[in-house]
This record gives structure tokens, C-alpha cells and sequence, in this order.
């Protein structure tokens, strides 16, 4: 049992807990704060969604899959904090008003999603909701509350004032702290943002042993830029990606903003997309084709490699006990052509089926370089060499693209599972390259009989 110290509704709490208690339980069972639901208990639907604030702002996160501990020093605010005495806070007021709940299941989580937004003026409410999933009441009337809500000032008693958190062994607020205690726990779990370990806890009741959380390591939260490009540390959330890569690649900066929802992209991290090896993660192809490096720490020791020589094979990775992933290199030069494509199933809230990256540079009309790399294809996320080889000097012209095609069935041997089978995968990786080929000449995708949203 380990205690955190947070404050709850305005409230200084001290929580004994295990590693891995999550939230949600806590507020309903220990603190009878019912308020917040629970419906899937896996960050899909966003009904135990609740208000988080830290020195860095407020961030709206499920409740299901954070662990205390991951609260340790911060601010919750539940839908029972929301209201002051009688007076609603302007998103509740406005849901009343514009009937924007029936059975209610979804609401709070709503309004905690909506109000976190609102305190941010962030008005951009689609996207906002696209963690909120409501079966009943139909989006048209929330978004109107949403509207309605923004007209309205923001108000008072919903701040987070720093206050004094006393350290916890198991939660290091260096990166020299965390080399020294994973020196010493080389079998422990590290915890990021946890909205993959959050899973193994509640969906698949695993006991984890050790745990190390890394949500104190302040200096694996910094990007620096340099000429070069950007050093971006493991603890980055993926939120933060997209304003970052926006100017330098709108397309990469669209597949961050596809990345599942508003609360799992506030909690997930960088670190976590690439260091959980999975061959379906959306970090890694981008990256891999910009010519991203990673940076492992051991100790004192650092070491830097190309990151698709990360993933060895399905659930290998290239990573020593007692090492970390400290940062990743992403170099402006492998940004300006780069496009990613991602198919889900779902166009928002969901993991790619596929996801392509390309990074084609063409001088006097041939192909100079290319990088390509994808996500879904394989045990790992990997590069796509053998259509690199068949289109680098070439001219770039469609002949190339339709001869570069077949070399896909040599890169790849893509799995059939409930995403996809082996030959839609196969189709919808040739049919990316077709887009991105269409794409650089101007031509729509239908030119190409490729279809829209691949
Ligand atoms: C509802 C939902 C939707 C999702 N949608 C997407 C999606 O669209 N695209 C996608 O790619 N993923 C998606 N995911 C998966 C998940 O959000 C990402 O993989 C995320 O980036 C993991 O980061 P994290 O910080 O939460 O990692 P954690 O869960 O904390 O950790 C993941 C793994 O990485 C290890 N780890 C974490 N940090 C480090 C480090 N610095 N060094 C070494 N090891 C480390 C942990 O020990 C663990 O093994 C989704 C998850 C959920 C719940
Ligand atoms: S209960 Fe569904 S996201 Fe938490
Ligand atoms: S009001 Fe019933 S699920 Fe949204």
C-alpha cells in the first residue's frame, strides 16, 4: 500500500492505496461519489471522465484506467465539484436547456469533457466529444449546449493551487532518479501514461509486481528545437503532438488528432506509443519514415538507434533491463513530404487497421529518396523496402507506382484478425501509395480508383 496526496472537489485527500487502485473505484467506492460511471472500464466511452489540473493546465481524463498514484500532487474535479451550492456551472445549465441528456448514463462524463474544455476555450467540441460516447440523446442537442456553454464566462473556484506533496519512492522526479531506481528494479513495470497498462489492470486483472510511475520525471516532459528538428522527451502526451507538428506536416499532425480520443491523447504518451512494441501503433510508421531516432538510457549510459531497429519482432523489442526510452529524435528534413494515411474502422476513437507513411522526395521529376513505412502489416511496425528500391531514381510517374506495386507482397505478410484481412491490408497499403502519388500531382484520389478516407 502506498499514500497519495491530491485533492479532490477543492479538498486535500490523503489515499491509501495500491499501485494500481484507479481512480474511478476510489470515487465511487471509497468517497461514495457515484457521480462518475462507469461503462466500459477501458477509455473507450468516456462516461468516468473527470477533471484533471496540474501545474501544465487542466486536462479532462478517464478515471477508469488512471491509477492514483498517477494524481499524486494534482487537482480533481468531479461532476459533483462542478456546481457551487445552486448555481450550475454554464454546462450543466446549457445541457438542461438544450435537453441534452436522456438516460443520463453519459452525462457527467459529458459535462466533465465539455467544462474542461471550456475552462481552455477550446471550442472545438466534435472533436472534444469524440471520447464521449452517448446512445441515447443523439449528438445535435449536446453540441448545442456545447455552443451555448462557450457564450458564457468561465467561472471562479475550479484552480488548481499547488500545494505540498510529499515524494514517493516509486514515483522518481528525475530521469538520474528513474536510471537509479530501474537500476535497482530492472523486473518493474514502468507506468506512463497508462492507458495501455491501465488495460492489463481492469480488462485483463493482471497483478503488475513493481511499479515505477513517470509522471514526475520532468525532464522527459521538454521538446527542444534545433535546426535540426525536434528532441522530444518519452513523457510528452501525444496531445501536445499535433499543435507541434503542425506547421511542419499538417498530415502527420491530422493522424495525431485521429489518435483515439481527447482524454486517452492528454494521458498517452510518446514513450508508451513507441515502447509498448505494438506492431498497430500510429507513432512509429510516421516516425520511422521521417528517420526518427531513439534515445535508450541505461544508467549513465545512452545509446542511439534508428527507430525501426526498436522492433525486433512481435513483442521484442531492442531494450536492455533496467532501460528506458529517454527521447526521440525527429528530424525537420524527413517532415516536408511526409503524409500518413491511417484506416480504422471507426474514422475517430479507434486503432489503425493500417497505417501508411510516406516520405518521397522528387527531384527533376525522379525519385530521389524514399522512405515508407507502415503500421498493421506486420509483427512490428516496418519499412517497405523493396517498393523503396523499385521506385528510388525512377521517374515519378504512375508507370513507376503501378511497378512499384508487387513489392509490397515481398515487404510484408500481413496478418487476417477482426481489423482487417491479409488481402485488404495488402490492397489498402498499394492503394496509399496510389493516394500519395495522386496527391502530389493534384489529382483527387477517384481519378485513381482509390477510395476516399483510405
Ligand atoms: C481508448 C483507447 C484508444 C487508443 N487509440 C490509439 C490509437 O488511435 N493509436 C495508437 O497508437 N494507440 C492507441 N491506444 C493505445 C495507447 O493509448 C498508446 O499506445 C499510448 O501511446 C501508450 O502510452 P502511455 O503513456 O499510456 O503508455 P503506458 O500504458 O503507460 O505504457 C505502455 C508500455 O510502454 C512502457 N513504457 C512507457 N513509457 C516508457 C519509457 N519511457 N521507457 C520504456 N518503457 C516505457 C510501459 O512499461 C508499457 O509496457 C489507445 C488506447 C485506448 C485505451
Ligand atoms: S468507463 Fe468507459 S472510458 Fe472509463
Ligand atoms: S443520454 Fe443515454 S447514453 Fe447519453
Amino acid at each position: 500500500m502506498m499514500e497519495i496526496t491530491f485533492r479532490l472537489n477543492g479538498e486535500i485527500v490523503h489515499a491509501e492505496t495500491t499501485p494500481t487502485g484507479t481512480l474511478l473505484d476510489y470515487l465511487r467506492e471509497t468517497q461514495g461519489l457515484t457521480g462518475t460511471k462507469e461503462g466500459c472500464n477501458e477509455g473507450d466511452c468516456g462516461a468516468c471522465t473527470v477533471m484533471v489540473e496540474d501545474e501544465s493546465g487542466k486536462r479532462p481524463l478517464n478515471a477508469c484506467i488512471l491509477f492514483l498514484p498517477q494524481l499524486h500532487g494534482k487537482s480533481v474535479t468531479t461532476v459533483e465539484g462542478l456546481s457551487k451550492g445552486d448555481m450550475l456551472h454554464p454546462v450543466q445549465s446549457a445541457m438542461i436547456e438544450e435537453h441534452g441528456s436522456q438516460c443520463g448514463f453519459c452525462t457527467p462524463g459529458i459535462v466533465m469533457s465539455l467544462a474542461t474544455a471550456h475552462a481552455r476555450g477550446d471550442t472545438n467540441h466534435e472533436d472534444i466529444l469524440a471520447g464521449n460516447l452517448c446512445r441515447c440523446t443523439g449528438y445535435a442537442p449536446i453540441l448545442r449546449a456545447a455552443e451555448k456553454a462557450a457564450e458564457v464566462p468561465v467561472p471562479e473556484g475550479l484552480e488548481h493551487t499547488p500545494f505540498d506533496a510529499p515524494s514517493i519512492v516509486e514515483r522518481p522526479e528525475s530521469s538520474d532518479e528513474l536510471a537509479a531506481i530501474y537500476g535497482l528494479k530492472p523486473e518493474a513495470t514502468l507506468i506512463a501514461g497508462a492507458t495501455d497498462v491501465g488495460l492489463w489492470v481492469t480488462k485483463q486483472l493482471r497483478d503488475l509486481g513493481d511499479v515505477i510511475f513517470l509522471g514526475g520525471v520532468a525532464d522527459l516532459k521538454t521538446i527542444t528545437e534545433s535546426d535540426a528538428g525536434f528532441e522530444i522527451g518519452a513523457m510528452v502526451p501525444i496531445a501536445e503532438l499535433i499543435p507541434l507538428f503542425k506547421p511542419h506536416s499538417a498530415s502527420l499532425a491530422e493522424m495525431y488528432r485521429r489518435f483515439a480520443s481527447t482524454q486517452v491523447r492528454a494521458a498517452a504518451t510518446l514513450g508508451g506509443n513507441i515502447a509498448n512494441g505494438s506492431p498497430i501503433g500510429d507513432s512509429p510508421p510516421p516516425l520511422i519514415a521521417a528517420g526518427a531516432t531513439l534515445t535508450l538510457r541505461k544508467g549513465e549510459d545512452r545509446r542511439v538507434i534508428p527507430l525501426e531497429e526498436f522492433f525486433i519482432a512481435y513483442g521484442k523489442q531492442d531494450r536492455q533491463a533496467s532501460e528506458f526510452v529517454e527521447s526521440v529524435m525527429v528530424p525537420k528534413a524527413g517532415l516536408a513530404d511526409l503524409k500518413v494515411y491511417k484506416l480504422s474502422k471507426r474514422f475517430d476513437q479507434d486503432i489503425s487497421a493500417v497505417c501508411g507513411a510516406f516520405n518521397i522526395t522528387i527531384e527533376d521529376g525522379q525519385v530521389a529518396a524514399a522512405r515508407i513505412a507502415f503500421g498493421g502489416m506486420a509483427g512490428t511496425p516496418a519499412r517497405a523496402k523493396t517498393v523503396e528500391r523499385a521506385l528510388i531514381g525512377q521517374p515519378w510517374t504512375m508507370d513507376t507506382i503501378e511497378a512499384a506495386l508487387p513489392g509490397f507482397k515481398e515487404d510484408y505478410t500481413p496478418m487476417s484478425d477482426m481489423r482487417a484481412s491479409a488481402g485488404y491490408r495488402l490492397t489498402a497499403a498499394q492503394n496509399m501509395l496510389k493516394r500519395y502519388f495522386a496527391e502530389s500531382q493534384g489529382l483527387t484520389t477517384s481519378v485513381l480508383n482509390v477510395k476516399e478516407g483510405a
